[in-house]
């Protein structure tokens, strides 16, 4: 089992597409095992982000992660990185595979609606700077499990 935080970022929200958004990751067959409403203030947002300090786009992306607020959730699963990463799609939306969250919904990289953790190791430091773990409901026994997983 991989954990993985998933971002349902501030553009998202505001169209009304977060439901959408955790109907897709639901019905994969990812189990929730954390999830909140939250404004990220800079100090998370600059935390989150840190690999892309240097990067010249780094100041719009944290700006644009604080705008509004975002929904974030931990999901657990198997192969959780690659296949949460699949169904989010291409960071660039124009190239995003229709079927994909971003090629269904998005157009623009600044506006690509969703995060998903890129590595295992990642994803446990992402969730961590999100969630106590007194917020996170690991592991707990979901009643189809076993026709989810093998
Ligand atoms: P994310 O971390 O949000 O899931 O997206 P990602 O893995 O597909 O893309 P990543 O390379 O980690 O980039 C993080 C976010 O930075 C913004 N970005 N803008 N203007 C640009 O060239 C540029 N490159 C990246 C995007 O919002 C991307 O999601
Ligand atoms: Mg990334």
């Amino acid at each position: 089992m991989e954990r993985t935080l998933i971002i349902v970022k501030p553009d998202a929200v505001q169209r009304g597409l977060t439901g959408e958004i955790i109907k897709r990751f639901e019905q994969r067959g990812l189990k929730i095992i954390g999830m909140k409403l939250l404004q990220v203030n800079k100090e998370l947002a600059e935390k989150h982000y840190d690999v892309h300090r240097e990067r010249p786009f780094f100041a719009g992306l944290v700006d644009y992660i604080i705008s509004a607020p975002v929904v974030v959730m931990a999901l657990e699963g198997t192969d959780a990185i690659v296949a949460t990463r699949a169904t989010i799609g291409a960071t660039k939306p124009a190239e995003a595979a229709a079927g994909t969250i971003r090629g269904d919904y998005g157009l623009e990289i600044g506006r690509n609606l969703v995060h998903g953790s890129d590595s295992v190791e990642n994803g446990e430091i992402e969730i961590a700077n999100f969630f106590t773990e007194a917020e996170l409901c690991g592991g707990w026994p979901r009643d189809v499990d076993g026709w989810v997983f093998e």
